[in-house]
């Protein structure tokens, strides 16, 4: 078997369009266009790509973006005055701020802070929370990007055993919740799990977030299993996922290539999280 590649660029370029078009609708009957504001601290060189990549997308939307770019020796009050002022602010419907942070700021009560109803990367607790009680609001933008990605195929994920590598805040926790909101039946591993390749083996469904390349083999994956790699590892400039593509791509039924996988479906979200957010206020 060979895997049919989920092709995130394509699929995220139809959601843009979508949301585009409906931000044209909402302003020919007088809103605003919505607004999302970007809080870079430093300058570590992959956060300004990201921020760059989230701009883009504003500007082709019809989002407009407003830029803070704050020096890495920022206090933590100095920045946490910034949230404060934006959460008030009625003409900014998101706020994001690009982590990583400096060692000496507090991340998560910066993410405290941040108003649930502006939290567009959807960290704040209260949204955490609300997908875990099946009351999703404004999502994380990597694991609802990936339901996206696997609803574009028209995959049934109803009953589907999931096995998902990882399980940090940002992604791996709420892709597990966003997995059982599905109905499907959810393993999550980690440094501790006891045989992660039997984990891998059983299941239907594996989502791998955990920033080491290769570390999942291509000959554990079951035969016309889903693979959705959202690991993205610089080697010798060049971004590898966290699963060894060409091997798993011999017994996967679908996989997801790096780049132009999930990266593409995160930026998406954010643009749609950030009009949901506009409706939201
Ligand atoms: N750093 C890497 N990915 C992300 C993201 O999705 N949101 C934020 N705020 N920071 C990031």
């Amino acid at each position: 078997m060979t895997a049919k590649i989920i092709d995130g660029k394509q699929i995220a370029k139809d959601l843009l369009e979508n949301i585009r078009l409906e931000i044209i609708e909402r302003t020919n009957q007088g809103q605003r266009n919505p607004c999302l504001a970007v809080i870079l601290v430093g300058d570590d060189p992959a956060s300004e790509v990201y921020v760059r990549n989230k701009k883009i997308a504003c500007e082709k939307v019809g989002i407009k973006s407003l830029s803070y770019d704050v020096e890495s020796n920022i206090s933590q009050a100095e920045l946490l005055a910034i949230v404060n002022k934006l959460n008030v602010d009625k003409d900014v419907d998101g706020i994001l701020v690009q982590s990583p942070l400096p060692d000496h700021i507090n991340e998560e009560e910066i993410i405290h802070a941040i108003h649930p109803n502006k939290d567009v990367d959807g960290f704040h607790p209260m949204n955490i929370g609300l997908l875990a009680l099946r009351q999703p609001r404004l999502r994380s933008c990597t694991p609802y990007g990936v339901i996206k990605m696997l609803k574009a195929t028209g995959i049934e994920l109803k009953g589907l055993d999931a096995t998902i590598v990882g399980v940090s805040n940002n992604v791996g926790r709420p892709m597990a919740l966003e997995l059982l909101l599905e109905a499907c039946t959810i393993t999550s591993c980690h440094s501790k799990t006891k045989d992660l390749e039997q984990k891998v083996r059983q299941a239907d469904l594996v989502v791998v977030a955990a920033g080491r390349q290769n570390l999942v083999k291509g000959e554990w994956i079951k035969k016309g299993a889903i693979v959705i790699d959202i690991g993205i590892n610089r080697i010798d400039g060049k971004l590898v996922g966290d699963v060894e593509f060409d091997s798993a791509s011999k017994n996967a039924g679908y996989i997801t290539p790096v780049p132009g996988g999930v990266g593409p479906m995160t930026v998406a979200t954010l643009m749609e999280n950030t009009l949901l957010a506009q409706k939201l206020s």
